[in-house]
């Protein structure tokens, strides 16, 4: 058998059928009367079965009229399933992503938005690189589609999902005379070096201090730099050793300037969070991905470094 049925047909008699009149349904279609009832009379033709039942003034659905509803609705359900899953896929390709990511994260974020541009190439988007502080109050504001950031904020309502492991080591550089010699250190061992730190609100700076904290020591000389990249260069020359994530410091291990220190209980494990207001509707571009990343980043990280 083959039916010849239109889906504004189907629209038609769903609309009827939900107010059961006809009128309601050319009020709600911007239709008149008379069209409606030609697109019921046609439906019923083409299935050859009546679907309302008229009771004086009133129309009843028939039983075959409410199984038809039943599987009008479903054709309705997947039509606009289909439509938006076709809006999406055009979102993903012409849509804006806008990301903001602690200082920290930087090393390996623009990678990763590297790689998901290839595969989008229409995409747009801005990065924004930026402390925690400032990072809290756009987060605060709704302003980025995803932050990526180490421990995410205790007050704000957010979604906060774990990607990847965020290893913080201490570290020494070529000039600086432990960078020899093969010694394991305890933590009260390691507290008597000079450090140099990174900038208060720094979300690595914070877990050092309480790796440190937690075991009744404080560091004694500190001298601050406000980014990673600064961190490393007073390392390097040989000002102090460093607490960093493992992630910034690739490039420098290879080419050997730098060297990780064996201190007990380190390195401090920490994860790289993906992180957006609670209740927050993401866009298709940002959805996608949060979903890259979620699935792809940690090998991905793992293959640059
Ligand atoms: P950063 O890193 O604030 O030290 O740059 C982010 C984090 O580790 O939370």
């Amino acid at each position: 058998m083959s039916l010849n049925v239109t889906f504004r047909q189907l629209r038609v008699f769903e609309s009827v059928a939900h107010h059961s009149s006809f009128t309601r349904a050319a009020e709600e279609l911007h239709l008149t009367q008379p069209a409606v009832s030609m697109q019921i009379k046609q439906l019923e033709e083409s299935l050859g079965l009546a679907l309302f039942d008229h009771l004086g003034k009133k129309i009843f659905l028939t039983d075959a009229g409410s199984e038809f509803f039943k599987t009008s609705r479903s054709i309705s359900r997947q039509l606009s399933e289909a439509e938006e899953f076709i809006e999406e896929i055009k979102g993903i390709h012409q849509g804006h992503l806008n990301i903001v990511v602690a200082s920290t994260a930087n090393s390996f974020a623009t990678n990763l938005l590297a790689t998901f541009i290839q595969r989008h190439p229409e995409i747009t988007f801005s990065l924004d690189v930026t402390n925690r502080q400032r990072l809290l109050e756009s987060l605060s504001a709704n302003e980025p589609d995803l932050v990526i950031m180490g421990q995410p904020p205790e007050k704000l309502d957010v979604v906060a999902e774990a990607f990847m492991e965020n290893p913080l080591v201490i570290v020494v550089g070529k000039n600086h005379s432990l960078f020899r010699k093969e010694i394991s250190f305890t933590p009260e061992k390691i507290q008597k070096e000079r450090f140099v730190v990174r900038e208060q609100g720094s979300g690595t700076r914070t877990a050092m201090e309480r790796f440190f904290e937690e075991r009744g020591l404080q560091l004694e000389t500190r001298m601050e730099f406000g980014s990673n990249e600064a961190i490393k260069q007073a390392v390097q020359a040989g000002l102090g050793l460093a607490m960093v994530s493992i992630h910034t410091i690739q490039l420098e291990l290879e080419a050997k300037v730098l060297r990780v220190l064996e201190v007990k209980d380190l390195p401090i494990q920490r994860q790289w969070h993906l992180v957006y207001r609670k209740g927050k509707r993401l866009s298709p571009v940002a959805e996608s991905f949060r979903q890259f990343v979620l699935d792809e980043g940690s090998s991905l990280v793992s293959e640059v470094r």
